[in-house]
């Protein structure tokens, strides 16, 4: 690459969590250059930034171990802003104090502006409310700097250096809950005017740095059908050339109704014919067949795919000695370990960073050209090489696929009568003979789920509310759903199920009428993922279905989705009348208490 990818780029110095990307990632949707760097990066490297943003932390900078950045860096005559702890941090190194703040403030916080030349609060109102969450303050300003901004509690609530460019602001602009927070970024971005940055853009210089990359050598792709495998491979097909990309699809059985034939299709309109897709199913079911336990399943499903890829690019003779290497759709989020994992226990390992892969990368044998952009850019860039829309905005879907949604046991789960012995509620309800993954405090909760039942068979407010109220009360129930299928209690009949062509074409049933029936009144689009269960069990000889509607904006938290009546009755009927499928339910849960999944 010619030039540092930070050059006249706002650099986003990472102390820690998710600030960093969030700062990025709006810097990149007005429109210009913006990338993450570890808090330590030394200030040499950092001269031909257009500007630097320090981020916010989880710890106090007067701390022993605490991330630092390099004091150098406020010298540089590069303009410079602080948030929360980066505002701490340039305080202490510029010679202020930062120590435990009287009154913590967390939540909306009025402020007041105290002067009048602040070029980032220019033209906002002198008072307005922005999201405070803090613990320690800025108690003595450093030499030079003088106050912006203050709340009732905290003085320094903003300050700056104004010859020197320096910045320290102790609210978090990057969130939505502040107001004006974005115009505030924005006035610091049009101070710095970093170079800009568009798909078009883009694409053209990815396209010389994949080039440089591969040299003369071939990539073969992994393609799983998730979007950004999908991307990259076409991207690499464009600009290498069909001869020297061969992409692999393995049908696992477990991917949604037309799927494959899907991904075909997009391929095809672009005349990309170099996809072998290699049907596994069998091989996949029978790996599955008696397994029950959800962790088993995850790793027989991930190891039968190695095996099945390593099989076949065997047998097309794709070998590293004769000059092939291996592409991967790792994006952004991925390659950069934030401040806060950084030293935080791994919690998990992503698929494209296992050891074996580390390993070829310090090798050269990998090229990853998406690993410098968002989703939200994969996507557009997907469009920019000519993928079809429904395609590259795909609602998100899980590597094992469908194999998560089938919930599999040889027996039903008891109820403890004993843990239920001081449940009541005054509604029709059910205890389902099935359990789920949850999320509680810091740990996962394995419990079943509780079925209501209503006149109308659609929720109100009140089911919501239960969904809330009884999994954090209980320790029995980590959700709710209420039945869209029948009015009054029935006794669920256990069903004994495990993955299998049948089950699995079954839930791919369900999931293609919740597909279309979703995209055929425009909802595809704001609901954020809509899992589809097979429970084992239903209400005489068949199985149930559940309905897992969500709002989110990055997994980590996710709110029941509310569909309209019409639509739920229209699913509902629609699942009914499969064969095999007897009931159906609708799960009320949030994400905590419950998990998106359910195992
Ligand atoms: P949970 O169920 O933990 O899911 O709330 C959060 C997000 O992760 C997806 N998910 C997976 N994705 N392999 C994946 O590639 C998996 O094993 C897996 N499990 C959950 C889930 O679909 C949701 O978007």
């Amino acid at each position: 690459m010619a030039a540092a990818p930070h050059y006249k780029s706002v650099v986003i110095l990472d102390f820690g969590g998710q600030y960093a990307h969030l700062i990025a990632s709006r810097i990149r949707r007005f429109g210009f250059k913006s990338f993450i760097l570890p808090a330590d990066t030394k200030a040499d490297l950092l001269k031909d930034a257009a500007g630097i943003i320090l981020s916010g932390g989880p710890q106090s900078v007067y701390e022993k171990g605490s991330p630092q950045a390099d004091p150098a860096i406020l010298s540089l005559g590069v303009p410079v802003l602080g948030l929360c702890y980066g505002h701490q941090w340039m305080a202490q190194a510029a010679g202020g104090t930062v120590s435990p703040a009287k009154v913590k403030e967390y939540g909306p916080t009025a402020i007041r502006t105290t002067v009048a030349n602040n070029p980032l609060f220019k033209d906002l109102p002198k008072e307005f409310t922005v999201w405070m969450s803090h613990g320690d303050e800025v108690s003595v300003l450093p030499p030079g700097f003088e106050t912006t901004a203050s709340s009732k509690d905290c003085t320094n609530a903003a300050m700056m250096d104004l010859k020197r460019g320096l910045f320290g602001i102790q609210f978090h602009i990057e969130v939505t809950h502040s107001e004006h927070g974005m115009e505030i970024l924005r006035r610091f971005v049009d101070i710095c005017s970093p170079e800009q940055w568009s798909m078009e853009g883009y694409a053209s210089h990815v396209g010389d740095d994949v080039k440089k990359e591969v040299g003369d050598r071939k990539v073969f792709m992994l393609v799983s059908g998730g979007v950004d495998s999908t991307v990259a491979f076409t991207l690499l097909n464009q600009v290498l050339g069909h001869e020297r990309v061969t992409g692999l699809l393995v049908d696992t059985g477990l991917m949604r109704k037309d799927e494959v034939l899907g991904i075909e299709r997009a391929f095809e309109a672009l005349k990309i014919k170099n996809l072998h897709i290699e049907n596994a199913s069998e091989r996949f079911y029978k790996a599955l067949k008696g397994v029950y336990e959800p962790e088993k399943k995850r790793e027989i499903i991930g190891n039968t795919f190695l095996a099945v890829q390593k099989e076949v690019s065997d047998r097309m003779g794709l070998r590293i000695e004769d000059g092939w290497m291996l592409g991967q759709g790792t994006i952004y989020p991925d390659t950069i370990e934030t401040g806060g994992t950084k030293h935080a226990d791994k919690i998990k390992t992503h698929h494209n960073r296992v050891e074996l892969i580390q390993r070829m990368m310090e090798e050269g044998l990998v090229v990853e050209p998406l690993k410098e952009l968002y989703k939200d850019e994969v996507r557009q860039l997907g469009e920019e090489l000519g993928l079809p829309r429904e395609l590259v905005w795909r609602q998100p879907f899980p590597g094992p696929g469908l194999g998560v949604r089938i919930l599999c046991a040889e027996s039903p789960h008891p109820v403890d009568a004993a843990l239920l012995k001081d449940f009541t509620l005054d509604l029709p309800h059910t205890v389902l003979p099935v359990k789920s993954v949850g999320v509680q405090g810091d740990g996962r909760t394995y419990r079943h789920a509780l079925a209501l039942f209503a006149s109308h068979k659609v929720p109100t407010d009140a089911h919501y509310a239960l969904a809330t109220s009884i999994p954090n009360a209980s320790r029995v129930f980590s959700r709710v759903l209420l039945c869209t299928s029948h009015t009054t209690p029935f006794d669920p009949v256990f069903v004994p199920t495990m993955i299998e062509k049948d089950t699995a074409d079954l839930l791919r049933a369900a999931d293609a009428i919740v597909d279309h029936e979703v995209r055929a009144v425009n909802l595809y689009d704001r609901i954020w993922q809509f899992p589809v269960v097979l429970l084992p069990m239903g209400a005489g000889k068949g199985h149930s279905i559940v309905l897992r509607p969500i709002e989110s904006t990055d997994a980590m938290t996710a709110a029941a989705f509310r569909l309209p009546e019409a639509l739920l009755k229209r699913m509902t009927d629609k699942i009914l009348a499969i064969d095999g499928i007897d009931a159906v339910f609708l799960d009320l849960t949030n994400k905590p208490p419950a998990t998106i999944e359910w195992e």
